[in-house]
């Protein structure tokens, strides 16, 4: 059996729709949070349980027979993230997991400016002490592109603080690679990076959008300080603008720069582009 957290959720959802195809629904089962929000899975014959983050004996309930468990990180900024995967890792090794794989995100390495990067550091390192064997799915971004571009469609420019390269990576493909790992023979130990097989910049998505879109699109690099101030007037809390502009310098200190060929191998066939990306949301 393969539990997979998080089912309600972008990623999970997509990776448990891919699973389906593969291995029998009897063999699948979701730990979600909500149990109505999964009865289309339950449907189609996946064993749906209850489980939160927050509630080990439940999580141990929804693992149970679970050969491999799929950790969704959470995305609570209040929560103690840490102690919550440190719960859900023990629960999978109480209730007999023989593999976690657990969705970090690329560049998940001491010194990334981006405290994400710290959740999924300590995660790791918990991962690595568990006894158990296990993989880091060290996810490309694949975060909507108008929040790390802003409304360029509306302005004409991708006003942004300078940025760096950055395999922008398409979420459906992450899942259905997911699902292929979780479902194969081949076995990953310890971190593995998934991304797009191309790292582009904003230079590059002036280029891409001007193309797709017949107009001047240009790039203009705001000052940090600059950008904090503008998004506060926009109603941003400051908070929340310093947390977005640690990506930015994240990108521009190169950690996320590399692209690994590894998601094209595993779908065997090129990941979807940025100009992909950016033409399917010009499409909607
Ligand atoms: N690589 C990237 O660019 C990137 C971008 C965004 C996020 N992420 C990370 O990757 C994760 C998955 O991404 P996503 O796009 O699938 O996000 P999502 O759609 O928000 O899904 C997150 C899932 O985690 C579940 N969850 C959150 N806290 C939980 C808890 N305490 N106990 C049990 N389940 C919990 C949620 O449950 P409910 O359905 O009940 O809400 C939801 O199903 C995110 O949570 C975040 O950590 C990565």
């Amino acid at each position: 059996m393969i539990v997979v957290t998080g089912a309600t959720g972008g990623l999970g959802g997509a990776t448990v729709e891919h699973l389906l195809e593969r291995v029998p629904a009897g063999q699948i089962g979701v730990s979600v949070r909500d149990v109505a929000k999964a009865q289309h899975f339950a449907d189609r014959g996946v064993r749906v349980r209850q489980g939160s983050y927050e509630n080990p004996a439940a999580l141990r309930d929804s693992f149970a027979g679970a050969e491999q468990v799929l950790l969704v990180s959470g995305n609570d900024p209040a929560a103690d993230m840490v102690g919550l995967h440190r719960d859900a890792i023990e629960a999978a090794v109480a209730a007999g997991a023989r593999r976690i794989l657990y969705t970090s995100q690329q560049g998940a390495v001491p010194g990334n400016p981006y405290p994400p990067s710290d959740i999924h550091i300590a995660t790791e390192a918990i991962l690595a002490r568990s006894g158990v064997a296990w993989t880091a799915l060290r996810n490309g971004a694949y975060g909507p592109l108008d929040q790390v571009l802003g409304p360029w469609q509306r302005t004409g420019v991708i006003a942004q603080p300078a940025d760096g390269p950055v395999p922008y990576t398409d979420r459906a493909d992450i899942a259905e690679a997911t699902a292929v790992i979780l479902a194969g023979d081949r076995a990953f130990d310890g971190p593995v990076t998934l991304t797009a097989p191309t790292a582009v910049t904003f230079d590059d998505f002036a280029d891409i959008a001007s193309d797709l879109t017949g107009r001047t699109i240009e790039r203009i690099v705001l000052d940090d300080e600059r950008w904090v101030a503008e998004r506060i007037t926009t109603g941003v809390p400051e908070q929340l603008a310093r947390l977005m502009l640690t990506w930015y310098q994240a990108a521009r200190a190169r950690y996320f720069a590399e692209a690994d060929p590894l998601l094209a191998e595993l779908l065997g066939r090129e990941p979807r582009s940025a100009a992909d990306r950016l033409a399917a949301h010009l499409a909607t």
